[in-house]
């Protein structure tokens, strides 16, 4: 399967810089949904940012909990991207909104203490069924994730040794085990004087194994590939500036990184 083996896009360090000086900031995800009569209505909803697919530093607990349940602790730290991500429950509408709208989506931070606005549109696709990629929703996901992932430049670690299941879990293990039995809530957005059935979903249970079959059942990353990247500064009332870079698929065939870079009036 190819990687993509160009450049890291040309927005990917301020970006970065800018969310490190930013501690626990979330991002406003919006989709679009259907109404009954088929009409496109907008989503939005804040979710906790997860950084760049598939680096995610872990709470010395959460590595401890790898290093105990999963071979070799983990994968090996080969891959990179410049593909966002945020971790979601299966049962939540924003997937299906995905699937109905071609993986229509765009993430938007206002990451105050630096006074800048970012927004990032593109496709999102949700991977992690612990079963397997011939069983995860979107059939394709993973394929079409691997394009955008990059060898990283001092890879540690062969390839063939990196596995999505890993790559999931480490997200997995990297929440709370409060946090993780929130995968394992009775169905979000079903009216609470319905009674669950189902013993095994209930308020309040921390779940310390990483493979627990119900809470991985729901647990999904959604990873976002970017088409368009915006950079609002507002650092300087008199001053304000904005860039856009967009991708094309063209540039990026001539092994360019593929991004062209446009400032444009605030
Ligand atoms: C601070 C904060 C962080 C949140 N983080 C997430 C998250 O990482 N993933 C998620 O699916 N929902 C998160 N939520 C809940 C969502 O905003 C939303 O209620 C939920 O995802 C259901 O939305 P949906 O049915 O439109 O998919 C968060 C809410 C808040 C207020």
């Amino acid at each position: 399967m190819a990687t993509a083996d160009n450049a890291p896009a040309p927005w990917r360090d301020l970006l970065k810089s800018h969310m490190d000086q930013t501690p626990g900031y979330e991002f406003t995800i919006a989709t679009v949904g259907f109404d009954e009569n088929q009409r496109p209505i907008p989503r939005v909803r804040t979710c906790g940012c997860r950084g760049f697919f598939p680096e995610v530093k872990l709470h010395p607990k959460s590595k401890e909990d790898m290093e105990q349940q999963v071979k070799d602790g983990g994968n090996p730290d080969t891959y990179e991207s410049d593909m966002l991500c945020f971790t979601t429950d299966i049962r939540m509408e924003k997937l299906d909104q995905l699937e109905t709208s071609g993986h229509a989506v765009e993430a938007v931070f206002w990451l105050k203490d630096v006074m800048t606005q970012w927004r990032v549109k593109g496709k999102a696709f949700a991977i992690g069924d612990p079963r397997g990629e011939d069983l995860e929703r979107e059939k394709d996901a993973r394929k079409e994730l691997h394009t955008f992932l990059r060898v990283k430049k001092n890879c540690d670690g062969s390839i063939s040794d990196w596995t999505w299941d890993r790559a999931t879990t480490k997200y997995f293990a990297n929440h709370s085990p409060l946090a993780r039995g929130s995968f394992k809530f009775p169905s979000p957005g079903l009216p609470r004087s319905q009674d669950p059935k189902d013993p095994a979903l209930q308020m309040g249970q921390r779940v310390t194994d990483l493979h627990d079959p119900v809470a991985r059942g729901n647990f999904r990353v959604v990873v976002i590939q970017p088409e368009e990247v915006e950079r609002l500064d507002l650092s300087n009332q008199e001053d304000m500036r904005r860039w856009k870079w967009t991708r094309s698929s063209s540039n990026a065939e001539k092994g360019q990184s593929g991004w062209i870079e446009t400032e444009v009036w605030p």
